[in-house]
């Protein structure tokens, strides 16, 4: 069965525990958290204080989605907030193998992400220390843009290069282009706008589940 991961970006931010315990009893495995610094992207959202609020109010894991010049300075404080999965970028500055390491050292999965411009050979190295691939279908920043169906292949080539790692995929994701990165080796679905622009919430997730 496929797992949704619901980005909260859409979400009524003034709300935001109950937003993500309804999202929960609907079905949502993950909540996903896109953290933005506005330098990595041109975008700022929340930080460490805000997951940490959220905590409580989740029954799944966490998912942090870090969109940061310089994740390896403010790692700590996502983890200690209670994140079950980090994603870091592969365009990064930092040292990544000993930041994955880092993150798998307290028991939180470690995930590399790919812009769509990042070619897939830019994860082999890093493959022992991967737990997933964040395969980007849109350029980070933003939700509500449309999947790019150019990126499908890329899902594919990283099932290639390893068959047994989890890939999730992000941006644009609906009932159709959700089948597309499925049919293409996808085994988590991030989706934000998809199910907050939904009339039935909970039948989107579900919808997402069965692709
Ligand atoms: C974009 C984010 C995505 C985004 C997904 O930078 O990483 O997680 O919120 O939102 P939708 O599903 O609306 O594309
Ligand atoms: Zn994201």
């Amino acid at each position: 069965m496929i797992e949704v991961a619901v980005s909260i970006l859409s979400a009524d931010f003034a709300r935001l525990g109950q937003e993500i315990e309804t999202l929960c009893k609907q079905g949502a495995d993950l909540i996903h958290l896109d953290v933005m610094d506005g330098h990595f992207v041109p975008n700022l959202t929340f930080g460490a204080p805000v997951i940490k609020a959220i905590k409580p109010y989740t029954s799944v894991p966490l998912d942090v989605h870090l969109m940061l010049e310089n994740p390896e300075k403010y790692v700590n404080d996502f983890i200690e907030a209670g994140a079950d999965r980090i994603t870091i970028h592969q365009e990064i500055t930092a040292d990544i193998r000993k930041l994955l390491k880092h993150i798998r050292s307290y028991d939180v999965k470690a995930g590399l992400c790919l812009k769509p411009a990042t070619p897939v050979k830019k994860i082999e190295p890093f493959l022992d220390l991967l737990d997933f691939v964040l395969v980007m279908t849109v350029n980070p920043g933003f939700g509500g843009q449309e999947f790019m169906q150019s990126k499908v292949s890329k899902i594919a080539s990283v099932k290639k290069i390893d068959p047994n790692i989890e890939i999730e995929v992000d941006g644009g994701i609906n009932d159709v282009t959700g089948k597309l990165a499925v049919e293409a080796g996808a085994d988590i679905l991030v989706a934000g706008s998809y199910i907050f622009n939904s009339k039935n919430s909970q039948k989107a997730i579900n919808l997402l589940k069965g692709l």
